[in-house]
């Protein structure tokens, strides 16, 4: 195994870090309670359960089960990522300070002013259909800062990944040539792939790292 990776199905629910009652009024005791001990830790053990069902899959080369376990993969681990970050992003009232010098630099050069950046993400955060969150994202693409929506939390992604492969299944990607058959175009694809690039990708991408949590 490499260094500092989290092997398969080993996520653990991160202890917060302050007490129960350090975020009233604003947020009860209970609601963090509730919130941190079953719903994060029921994230934290779906995302477990689909990656030992994919490895699974890959030893039995059985992927009929592929798209429900991918989407268990992206839900609960984008669920299990956001809310350690939510955690640790808030302190008791009165103990958070100001933005850095490096949050508010970027902030002014993208959007403009304080106001603007703030009004727009809890714009964001209220409008966001259903259940989901508002989010600040790095944009290492575009080195810059930008505020997202999150429906639920995923989108069949994984919070803060990096692409590095990608195929665009999209059927303007394939339909003139190969019709319905994507399967056709995937396995055709697949002898296309550029793995100096690939290399390239996670080389930069691995010099990008945000730990999740303190030390992990
Ligand atoms: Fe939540």
């Amino acid at each position: 195994m490499l260094v500092n990776m989290v092997p398969t199905g080993q996520h653990q629910l991160p202890p917060l870090p302050y007490t129960y009652s350090a975020l009233e009024p604003v947020i009860s005791q209970t609601t963090l309670r509730l919130h941190h001990d079953k719903h994060h830790k029921t994230y934290v053990d779906g995302l477990n359960k689909a990656e030992i069902s994919l490895e699974q899959a890959r030893r039995s080369n059985n992927y009929d089960l592929i798209k429900y376990w991918e989407n268990e993969l992206a839900f609960n681990g984008s669920g299990h990522i956001l809310h350690s970050i939510y955690w640790t992003i808030m302190a008791p009232l009165g103990m958070g300070g100001k933005p850095g010098s490096s949050t508010m630099n970027h902030i002014m050069a993208y959007f403009g002013n304080f106001n603007a950046f703030k009004e727009q993400f809890k714009s964001a955060a209220e409008k966001v259909e259903a259940s989901g969150w508002g989010i600040l994202t790095w944009q290492p693409t575009w080195k810059r800062l930008e505020i997202l929506m999150s429906e639920k939390h995923q989108n069949l992604t994984q919070w803060s990944g990096i692409p590095i492969l990608v195929c665009d299944t999209w059927e303007h990607a394939y339909y003139l040539d190969y019709q319905n058959n994507r399967r056709k175009y995937i396995d055709a694809w697949w002898e296309l792939i550029n793995w100096h690039e690939v290399e390239r990708r996670l080389l930069m991408a691995l010099n990008g790292q945000v730990t999740l949590t303190m030390g992990i």
